[in-house]
């Protein structure tokens, strides 16, 4: 198949885990803050969905002795379509394989990044169906909007952090079909690779390590869909003591209104508050941005992207 025929295989983000050190501030950020609804506890544990998310689960709660990404979980557009990206993936000579067993996936095929992040490809999912006191008048929302917090709609996307971006975009062009919409280079080095495969600018970011660390997340984000609701959201972080790094304002660079957070057990997590820019052309030119622009890149209206942590603090920190 060529990169054409292969560009819709991977359907969207569906699902992260994280690690966390301290479950109570976690828990207590994403679901009493973010409104995300708490759908299942197992062990150390627990399953948690935005009121627009489609399945049982979009972010898995993990305690464990340091913060970082366990996995994360694409949903692939086709039986057929997971078939063929497990063979292409297995040829590849990545580490992977199937798996089975993970609450609300099916079967899956499992792979790491050449710089070692867990990544896992499912076709079979639980929809979730809320109790007929939680279901929504409108029928796109699987669920009621909860009373609680500034609550998010669903995940939006993730951004890994890696020694070399190159071969971790090249993985995900090549072997699902990603395509890269924007970059940002340092002459001949790649420092960034924002790929999707669908309308959306970006669901998968890769930016270079400022420690040079491997497999590392840099932000998992949630979606508002609302910029008002950035701000309304930075109000809610400072009464409540959430350390803020960054905004509101917007990146130049996928248009997307961005605020970033510290969760309490030490992940940047990103409210966005809007979608960007939506990719319709089929043909699109990747478009490459350079350290001049530096300053469009990051924040339109001047907010800045502070460098002693944005360019270096990854989860795990190091
Ligand atoms: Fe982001």
């Amino acid at each position: 198949m060529t990169l054409y025929e292969i560009k819709h295989e991977i359907a969207h983000l569906a699902s992260a885990e994280l690690q966390t050190p301290d479950p109570e501030g976690t828990l207590w950020f994403f679901k009493e803050l973010l409104g995300m609804y708490e759908t299942h506890r197992s062990g150390a544990s627990v399953y948690l969905r935005g009121y627009e998310d489609p399945y049982l689960w979009s972010l898995k709660v993990t305690e464990g002795p340091v913060a970082k990404m366990v996995h994360a979980g694409m949903r692939v557009s086709s039986p057929e379509a997971l078939e063929r990206r497990a063979a292409v993936l297995a040829e590849s000579g990545l580490p992977g394989g199937w798996m089975d067993g993970e609450f609300g996936y099916g079967h899956t095929y499992w792979f790491h990044t050449p710089d070692g992040h867990e990544m896992r490809l499912h076709w079979e999912v639980e929809h979730y169906h809320a109790h007929p006191t939680m279901q929504s008048k409108i029928l796109t929302r699987p669920s009621k909007k909860p009373l609680q917090g500034i609550p998010v709609k669903r995940i939006d996307h993730l951004n890994l952090l890696a020694a070399d971006v190159t071969p971790v975009k090249e993985t995900f062009e090549q072997h699902l079909g990603m395509q890269t919409r924007e970059r940002l280079v340092d002459g001949p080095v790649e420092h960034g690779a924002w790929l999707s495969s669908n309308l959306l600018a970006h669901e998968l970011a890769i930016m270079r390590d400022g420690h040079g660390a491997r497999g590392r997340m840099h932000h998992i984000a949630f979606f508002y869909g609302v910029q008002q609701h950035n701000f309304d959201a930075a109000e809610m972080f400072r009464d409540y003591n959430v350390m803020i790094e960054a905004g509101p304002d917007r990146h130049g660079l996928t248009q997307g209104a961005f605020l970033y957070v510290f969760e309490p057990g030490g992940h940047r997590v990103e409210l966005f508050g809007d979608p960007g820019i939506l990719e319709r052309e089929p043909d699109f030119d990747t478009k490459t941005w350079t350290m001049e622009d530096i300053d469009t890149v990051t924040a339109i209206g001047g907010a800045g992207l502070p460098r002693e942590t944005y360019f270096t603090y990854g989860t795990p920190p190091v």
